[in-house]
């Protein structure tokens, strides 16, 4: 490239005659060739150059020129950009006194971005500015870790670390997720369990300040509601808000399958868990309780009971306990009291399963009215059964193709899932079309017009007009 900046200036200050005047003095910077190869021949001769565009805006001006097959363009930068380098530097110096990797990296990063758009001037003084910070940097924390939101003590867990075992099998007793790795979505709750959860996540994440002011956060949360009401997933979801591994045991395995040697893992499980900066989470909390019946098993599982609780006392002294249960009230209050918050998800409520059906139909669904119809259909439904209705409508749209009947499938199902959806529904989809529009429209929660009635049923509106006055 030498000699293009020569070039440059000659060019500038011939070809372009009254307009250079007007320029402001870092104008008469080299170019930047941005097409072409990259170390070929500078152009040497004016007629080699060609003036592609010239454009000039309120706070810029550009010019893009060919030759030898090379495109090349200077961007001027504007004044407000030139005005704010030296903050840039003033910021770029003030952390070069104990700079991490990423910060080094994110300086050098916009030194060859300067270098790139021909402003060697910056650049260098951001590569003296790095220079100066160089050998300086503190430990290892690449840009893509991001640091856990809840600042608690232990240490770092990674893919490396070994999982906890069975002493005598091998047997895992927990799995671990990291938040880079788990593809988690938020669950969709109605407005008040939202904020609940908010309010909680915010706590956690505000760990430190809360501590240091002596007010203690709380430290375990019971997460109990009925089956597919998306509880794991809340769970799995709050540690990847809070950026921290998840330490995922299901009681009910470590119990039934080591109850004589249970106690000792639940010491081996909570152990690995103090050791780390996580969330530990126990799924089936119940487990304990179930077998607690167990007439054969009494004394054993005293000791496991009694186990549990000591591990769940000493756990706060180090991060978050998440226990998940179906049958809260199979738990004692010697448990109970070990929870410091205590989330009830219920079965969710018609709005909310509009919310969820439409997540999970899709984008072939988006009409309102199709969320509406599996909300009404999945009446008293789970999340995870509004979950599998809507995976099995958009199923039969595949495979039905052009012949695809929105009405016709959801009637099939509601036979098929006649377990699931309520007898109510399942009678008036078995209804007639003009009495099933009939119904619909007289719903007050569905609140559906004719035109989208027209929709569903493949008819003119004023045919459903007709069906809703005629019965
Ligand atoms: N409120 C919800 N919002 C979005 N998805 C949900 C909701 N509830 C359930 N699901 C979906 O249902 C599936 C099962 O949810 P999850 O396993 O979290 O339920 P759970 O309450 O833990 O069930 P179980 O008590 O049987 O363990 C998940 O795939 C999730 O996507
Ligand atoms: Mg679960």
């Amino acid at each position: 490239m030498k000699g293009v900046r020569d070039l440059w200036l000659t060019f500038v200050s011939t070809e372009m005659g009254g307009l250079t005047r007007s320029l402001p003095k870092e104008h008469a910077r080299r170019p930047v060739m941005v097409n072409g190869p990259k170390c070929g021949p500078a152009p040497n001769t004016r007629k080699d150059l060609r003036i592609s565009s010239i454009s000039r805006h309120s706070t810029r001006i550009e010019y893009i020129f060919s030759a030898q097959g090379c495109t090349f363009m200077r961007k001027a930068a504007s004044p407000t950009q030139s005005a704010r380098f030296p903050i840039i530097k003033a910021i770029c110096r003030s952390i070069m006194d104990e700079p991490s990797e990423a910060q080094l990296h994110q300086v050098k990063r916009l030194a060859d971005d300067y270098e790139a758009t021909g402003e060697s001037t910056e650049a260098k003084a951001l590569r003296d500015i790095l220079e100066s910070g160089a050998g300086k940097a503190t430990g290892f924390a690449p840009s893509r870790l991001v640091r856990s939101k809840a600042n608690l003590g232990g240490e770092v867990l990674t893919s490396k670390t070994p999982a906890p075992v069975d002493k005598e099998t091998a047997v895992p007793l927990a799995q671990v997720l990291f938040p880079s790795t788990a593809a988690v979505s938020r669950p969709t709750f109605d407005p008040r369990l939202k904020s609940a959860v908010d309010s909680l996540v915010e706590e956690w994440a505000h760990w430190d300040e809360l501590t240091r002011a002596g007010v203690d956060p709380a430290r375990s949360c019971l997460i109990y509601g009925p089956p597919g009401t998306g509880k794991t997933t809340l769970a799995l979801w709050m540690a990847r808000e809070l950026q921290l591994p998840l330490v995922v045991a299901r009681l009910d395995g470590m119990i039934s399958s080591f109850l004589g040697t249970t106690s000792r893992n639940i010491g081996t499980l909570f152990n690995f868990a103090n050791r780390y900066r996580c969330v530990l989470l126990l799924d089936e909390f119940d487990a304990v309780a179930k077998v607690r019946d167990d007439p054969h098993e009494v004394g054993e599982i005293k000791r496991v009971v009694n186990t549990l609780l000591q591990n769940l006392d000493s756990r706060r002294d180090f991060g978050i306990t998440v226990g998940i249960t179906n049958h809260e009230q199979l738990l004692d209050a010697a448990v109970w009291r070990r929870f410091d918050a205590q989330i009830h998800i219920p079965r969710p409520e018609f709005a909310t399963r509009t919310e969820i059906a439409a997540r999970f139909l899709g984008k072939d669904f988006a009409a309102p009215f199709h969320g509406k119809l599996l909300a009404w259909i999945s009446d008293g439904l789970a999340g995870s059964e509004i979950e599998s209705l809507a995976r099995s409508i958009r199923k039969a749209k595949v495979i039905d193709g052009p012949q695809f009947d929105l009405l016709e499938t959801m009637r099939r199902l509601s036979a098929l899932n006649s377990g699931r959806v309520s007898a109510e529904r399942v009678s008036q989809l078995a209804l007639e079309n003009p009495r099933l529009a009939a119904a619909l429209k007289a719903d007050p929660s569905l609140g559906l017009d004719t035109n989208e009635l027209a929709e569903l049923f493949g008819n003119h509106p004023s045919t459903i007009g007709r069906w809703i006055n005629s019965t």
